[in-house]
């Protein structure tokens, strides 16, 4: 990738440019939390958006799309939003810098990444993140990752429209080898987990559907857990976000909420409390009670917080069936992308021979697998 970046880059731009790269994340744990000051538990992978960048003495952007095959040139000091464009994320990026008092001037870049768009490994967030990390290197900003991180999520609402929480860019900045990020969404700060697998792998199934109502269900889910904040602190004052109330104060919760917000608030409130658990858990190496957690996860987001879908649903539960594997769940915002598999690598063959032919039968589709390592954050490269 690397190659085929900076050869792209010598092709059209006759410059030498320099290299970032920004992972995707996986999330083991703690699925729509982090918006409501919550926990997560996700990593960075190895797959990622490669960007090269160089200077180029004016206040013109052009850039290059490997994957889309597209130019987009805009001024540095003067942009709007393309609505579904992919140069949103360039843009959203240079707008933060700029607001934040970092001074872009005109570059040219090229980028392209492994991330099959879709599968909910967060290929924006690796996108915004890999261009924030080049930037910062070329014009030698010295931007904390945290910031980078920040501005990443504000350019997503922005310049998407969609009102997502901080864990996606986090994880492509702070990713650590073989660690996972217990993070704390208040703080914005986290706890490398290292975390050893012994005969288990992590697998992605991606059910290669994304539902047209997954953004704007996003959204809808958010403003719900407000709305149930703002009901709530009448009867528990000072509380800012679900994040303060504890699984033992539920049944008031009940009491006092609507019918239709309850079962939202009840998953983002047990969610946080099966965060911890699978945090001691997988610091014991317990990975049994890990598994069970994932499914127990998996069976809130599908039941309580309704974000799951049929295709989802169906892997998940016909990976329950194998007794190899000891946990499986939807992982991301929903509504398609990818379910997360724990099972004994190797069981791997028999595993995707019995999940592909389950799921090609069911759906016509042919699921995709995507193995994933946990890897380092993002880094500009040599
Ligand atoms: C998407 C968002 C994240 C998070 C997850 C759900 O990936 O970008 O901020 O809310 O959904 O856990």
């Amino acid at each position: 990738m690397r190659d085929l970046i900076t050869n792209s880059f010598l092709e059209i731009f006759s410059q030498e440019p320099i290299l970032a790269f920004a992972p995707g994340r996986i999330n083991l744990i703690g699925e729509h939390t982090d918006y409501q000051e919550g926990f997560v538990f996700p990593a960075a992978v190895s797959q990622g958006i490669w960007v090269g960048i160089q200077k180029n003495e004016s206040n013109s952007a052009n850039v290059h799309s490997l994957d889309f095959r597209e130019d987009f040139v805009f001024d540095v000091n003067s942009f709007s939003p393309k609505k579904g464009h992919w140069a949103n994320y360039v843009m959203g990026m240079v707008a933060q810098f700029k607001q934040a008092g970092y001074p872009a001037r005109g570059f040219n870049m090229v980028f392209g990444g492994n991330i099959p768009v879709g599968s909910g490994l967060s290929s924006s967030a690796a996108l915004s993140v890999s261009i924030a990390t080049g930037l910062s290197g070329l014009f030698g900003f010295k931007i904390p990752k945290k910031s980078m991180a920040l501005y990443a999520q504000k350019s997503e609402q922005l310049f998407e429209g969609l009102n997502c929480g901080i864990m996606d860019p986090y994880a492509s900045a702070f990713g650590k080898e073989n660690h996972a990020l217990l993070l704390d969404c208040r703080s914005n700060s986290h706890e490398e987990v290292p975390i050893n697998l012994g005969k288990y792998c992590l697998l992605l199934v991606n059910t290669k559907v994304k539902h047209k109502l997954a953004d704007s269900a996003y959204n809808k889910r958010r403003a719900a857990c407000e709305e149930s904040v703002r009901i709530l602190s009448e009867t528990f004052p000072g509380i800012k976000t679900l994040r303060d109330l504890k699984e033992a104060q539920l049944e008031q919760v009940k009491n006092i909420l609507p019918e239709e917000l309850f079962p939202k608030a009840k998953h983002v409130i047990l969610e946080d409390t099966r965060v911890h658990q699978a945090g001691e858990s997988l610091k014991k190496g317990d990975l049994i009670s890990f598994g069970k957690l994932m499914k127990a996860s998996h069976e809130s987001l599908k039941n309580e917080y309704e974000v799951s879908c049929e295709e989802l649903d169906f892997l998940a539960s016909e990976s329950w069936t194998k007794e190899y594997v000891l946990g499986s769940r939807m992982m991301g915002g929903g509504f398609g992308g990818c379910t997360i598999n724990l099972l004994d690598e190797n069981q791997l063959p028999d595993f995707k021979k019995f999940i592909s032919e389950r799921y090609e039968e069911k759906f016509g589709i042919q699921p995709d697998f995507i193995e994933v390592t946990l890897s380092e954050g993002a880094h500009l490269l040599d």
